[in-house]
């Protein structure tokens, strides 16, 4: 069975700057991934890589099998995979609903797009908060709108950027039990990328580490977290003991 992402040899360049170079990795159906790395090291510009947003100079993506390098967002989207973005991009002056359902017609009609929309935020616990306009909800709540609109398109492939970033402790403990149950009840395969490395490591069973474009670890929190490469490059002895 093929791995249901497969990056190879993926290198995204901006003018002279290579952001993510010669980047490959696997991520089976099921699994929680962490992806981390100092700022600038290429995350964000990975994940909109996989999505189709950014377009790379080089190298390989598959999804299930197929190839999608290079595809449009929404066909990559339709294929199954979507990110969140780090800071919110969502639409001003809509209801939260609308700017779920937004997401979800990429792959349905209206009326079963409100469906979904009103499940997904149900999902992340904002079902009340349906009708607000976005510009009233708080940082909290709009990280996780930006959850329930990436749910909304049905992804078995979910890319987060950082959505726990403005989330107290509670928050983000919940938040990391909705990431389990779309792993455990819908199989759905996560990347997360966070800062936050206490979170990152409890919640992930292996983590690829960015720097300057490379990935210079793949594996378990435990390998990771004493690697002195990954030390040296970000986590700093402060972090490795409280990893
Ligand atoms: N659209 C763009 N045009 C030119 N350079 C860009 C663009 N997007 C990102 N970069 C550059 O590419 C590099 C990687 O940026 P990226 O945003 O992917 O890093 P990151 O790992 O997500 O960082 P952070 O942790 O701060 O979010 C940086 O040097 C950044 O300045
Ligand atoms: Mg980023």
């Amino acid at each position: 069975m093929s791995p249901r992402v497969c990056v190879r040899g993926v290198t995204v360049r901006f003018g002279g700057l290579i952001a993510v170079n010669d980047v490959g990795f696997e991520a089976a159906a099921g699994e929680i991934i962490g992806l981390i790395g100092p700022n600038g090291a290429g995350k964000t510009t990975l994940f909109s890589t996989l999505v189709g947003l950014v377009r790379p100079a080089a190298g390989s993506i598959s999804l299930d099998g197929a190839r999608i390098e290079g595809r449009k967002p929404h066909v990559i989207a339709r294929a199954g995979m979507t990110k969140t973005f780090q800071n919110t991009a969502l639409f001003p002056g809509m209801s939260l609903l609308d700017n779920v359902m937004t997401a979800a017609v990429v792959r349905e009609d209206l009326k079963s797009a409100r469906r979904t929309a009103e499940a997904c935020l149900e999902r992340v616990g904002l079902r009340k908060a349906a009708l607000a306009n976005v510009a009233d909800l708080t940082f909290p709540q709009k990280a996780l709108a930006e959850l329930a609109r990436a749910l909304a398109v049905k992804p078995r492939v979910l890319l987060l950027d950082e959505v726990m970033a403005a989330l107290t402790p509670a928050e983000m403990d919940e938040v990391m039990a909705t990431m389990r149950s779309l792993r455990d009840e819908d199989g759905m395969t996560l990347l997360v990328v966070e800062h936050h490395m206490r979170a990152i490591m409890r919640l992930c069973e292996r983590i690829l580490v960015l720097n300057f474009g490379r990935l210079i670890a793949d594996g378990p929190p435990s390998c990771v977290s004493a690697d002195p490469d990954v030390i040296r490059a970000y986590l700093g002895q402060d972090h490795a003991h409280h990893a």
